[in-house]
């Protein structure tokens, strides 16, 4: 049962917590990280699972990658020069990873944490579509394997949250409900999957990889496929959600009475409010798009406009995960969360792109080179992968099979263009295949827990008598508004020209 909070009692829950989290040095660990510093500075500690070689190594990415970053301004304004000293109390590097035993942790250390964490967020994954099937199983299926075995051990534990994805629905179309994936379920029909299997794939795979493999870059690519066409297989369109999809189903299986919230958040986007709006990392599928526009490097793009498109800002995100912590503290089951938009205030790519058009036509991008702006072009838009390969096709294959025959006629000369034109053509097919799923999506995301949650937070977005915000209610996004002023701004500061 969810608990009825109030701002101020979400931010008086974590004081004195000692928090374990994992994926601190990526985009949505940041924001998390951030946040609990900011709005409860009586937090206990936060133990930041890093990969890295050793303490001194872990010290250093947290100070580059996290700390030192625009993110934290205002809490480095709010300490001043106590800044170093406050975050030197309050965050305790750990250098460890998530697929090795234990965490990769030390024994003493060990011991340590498993008298002191309250709470664990793991946020850590492999979040690349084309991953290598082992390396994706090991972060994002063994590594919560792992995670659930270290939670299991921990004295007091009150809650372990897990960071999924909405997408682990596949290319399911229609309402689709915040519902557990039981273990061995699949997206297609007459399969059963075998986590165990799998792995025993992956292994003798590398067995035999090691044996007959002429060079890593070999390795890899059969690796990467290998993970491609084992997620086909039983439904789901990459590695990545296919991934996802087993950790969550072990979660399930392996937590016991532990208490869990399992999280699956859409498209993660840049910051809607606090701590800065429109700060961003990492490229996401509907950045391409303004990206695309802001070099006009591309004049056409596999999308269908009109489906609802669905993002969630990250500062949303981050504000779920502390309400959803505090409302099903040592509760001991098992809730699952999806933090989307398209159910309450849905937006689509067709807004996007006017948005980004309008936003260029009034901020025209420039080349570069001389400052002179670019004459901007409206991009052009394909609904389906038929049309986009016909257009594919008669613009680009066409004149490649004709530099073909023109090179066979000249006995090679044209080899090395050809080749490399081959594989430039080669690799935006394979891009729109790993990206149509998500282009061309036509799921609706029920969020009937999020909303639970939503309700159970008494004065809701009104709730500023501690002065932080902790709302994550879709409807109070004019998308427009947003990706004009906010997320396209963003996307340049902090993708382009950073
Ligand atoms: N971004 C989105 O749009 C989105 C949408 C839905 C769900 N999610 C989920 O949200 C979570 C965070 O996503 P994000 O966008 O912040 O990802 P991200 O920027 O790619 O960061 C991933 C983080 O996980 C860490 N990590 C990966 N493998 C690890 C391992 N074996 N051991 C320890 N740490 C490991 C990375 O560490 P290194 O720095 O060492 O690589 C990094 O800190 C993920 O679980 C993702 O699946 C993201």
């Amino acid at each position: 049962m969810t608990r009825e909070l109030d701002a101020a009692a979400v931010v008086e829950y974590f004081r004195g917590k000692n928090i374990l989290i994992t994926g601190s040095t990526g985009f949505l660990g940041k924001v998390f990280v951030e946040k609990i510093l900011r709005v409860q500075p009586d937090v206990k500690k936060l133990f930041l699972l890093v990969r890295a070689v050793d303490v001194e190594s872990a010290k250093q990415r947290v100070q580059t990658e996290l700390t030192t970053r625009e993110i934290f301004q205002i809490l480095k304004d709010k300490h001043g020069i106590g800044f170093e000293d406050f975050i030197q109390e309050k965050i305790c590097p750990l250098p460890g990873d998530i697929m090795y035993e234990n965490l990769g942790l030390g024994n003493a250390q060990l011991t340590e944490l498993y008298k002191d964490i309250d709470i664990i967020i793991n946020g850590a994954a492999t979040t690349n579509f084309f991953e290598r099937y082992d390396v994706a199983f090991a972060s994002n299926v063994l590594g919560v394997k792992r995670i659930c075995g270290f939670a299991k051990n921990c004295d007091k534990l009150k809650m372990l949250l897990h960071v999924s994805t909405a997408y682990v629905a596949g290319e399911q179309e229609g309402l689709l409900q915040e519902k557990p994936l039981l273990m061995g379920e699949t997206l297609k029909e007459g399969t059963h999957l075998d986590i165990e299997s799998e792995l025993k794939l992956i292994e003798d795979t590398r067995i035999e990889l090691k044996a007959n493999c002429p060079s890593e870059r070999a390795e890899k690519k059969t690796m990467k496929e290998l993970g491609l066409k084992r997620a086909r297989e039983f439904g789901w369109p990459n590695s990545y959600v296919f991934t996802k999809a087993m950790g969550e189903m072990l979660l399930g299986h392996l937590r016991g009475e532990l208490p869990v919230v399992i999280f699956r958040p859409s498209i993660i986007t840049s910051i809607f409010k606090e701590p800065l709006p429109g700060w961003t990392e990492g490229v996401r599928t509907i950045d391409t798009v303004i990206i695309a526009y802001a070099k006009q490097a591309l004049s056409f793009f596999l999308v269908d406009l009109d489906p609802t498109m669905d993002v969630i800002p990250g500062d949303m995100v981050v504000n779920a995960m502390m309400v959803a912590v505090a409302a099903n503290s040592e509760e001991q089951a098992q809730t699952i969360y999806h933090v989307t938009s398209s159910l309450r205030n849905p937006t689509n790519y067709s807004l996007l792109a006017d948005s980004t058009h309008r936003y260029f036509l009034h901020h025209p991008p420039s080349s570069g080179k001389n400052g002179e702006s670019f004459r901007l072009r409206r991009m052009r838009f394909f609904s389906t992968v038929a049309r986009f390969r016909v257009y594919m096709a008669i613009k680009y294959k066409l004149p490649l099979e004709i530099l073909h025959l023109v090179n066979i006629a000249l006995c090679g000369a044209l080899s090395r263009r050809y080749k490399e034109l081959s594989r430039k053509y080669n690799y935006v097919m394979h891009l729109i295949e790993l990206y149509a799923p998500y282009t061309l999506y036509k799921g609706c995301f029920d969020d009937m827990n999020t909303e639970r949650l939503r309700v159970s937070m008494k004065n809701k977005e009104q709730d500023t008598n501690v002065g932080y915000e902790f709302g994550f209610d879709p409807k109070t996004i004019d998308w427009d508004e947003y990706f004009y002023s906010i997320h396209i701004p963003g996307v340049i500061k902090y993708l382009i020209s950073d």
